[in-house]
């Protein structure tokens, strides 16, 4: 293995129904921050599939109207890798909520494309087991196609 491949981490990135058009500007600042795509699919929850993805909040006030929008429209969801990927796309994504990125991270993906504070754009992976959770929600086994980022890398 090389290098890089030893320090790379992995998290589960997802573009939310209110953020799904602006795929193409959000891929770029993915690229721009230095991280591979290793792989990347369309798909739209269920009400279900929402709330089994969101299954540690339940209970809490906001977890209809979260899994209400999060079953909505369409989402893209992405395994992102690069070094530190966890705490990376957390940092580029920003604040939970939109009106707290746009005053503390006004750069972040939450603060340029997010609507409010349950519609915020992006979702990250907020340690490395629930990224191993989440990546398997929507990929199966994280590495089961590991040529997939090897080539991913090369084309950079
Ligand atoms: P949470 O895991 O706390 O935030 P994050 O997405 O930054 O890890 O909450 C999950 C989602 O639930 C969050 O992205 C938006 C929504 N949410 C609300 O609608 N209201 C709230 O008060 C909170 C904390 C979250
Ligand atoms: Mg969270």
């Amino acid at each position: 293995k090389s290098a890089i491949e030893k320090k790379s981490e992995r998290t589960l990135g997802l573009i939310k129904p209110d953020a799904f058009l602006k795929v193409g500007k959000i891929v770029d600042a993915i690229y721009k921050d230095g991280f591979r795509v290793a792989q990347l699919r369309t798909l739209q929850l269920t009400r279900r599939d929402a709330m089994e993805f969101y299954a540690e909040h339940e209970g809490k006030p906001f977890y209809p109207a979260l899994t209400e929008f999060m079953s909505s429209g369409p989402i893209v969801a992405m395994e992102l890798v690069a070094d530190g990927a966890i705490q990376k796309w957390r940092k580029l994504i920003g604040p939970t909520n939109t009106f707290t990125a746009q005053k503390e991270a006004p750069s972040s993906l939450r603060a340029l494309f997010g609507t409010d504070g349950t519609r915020n754009a992006c979702h990250g992976s907020d340690s490395t087991a629930s990224a191993d959770r989440e990546l398997g929600f929507f990929f199966g086994s994280p590495s089961r196609f590991p040529s997939t980022a090897r080539f991913n890398n090369c084309t950079l």
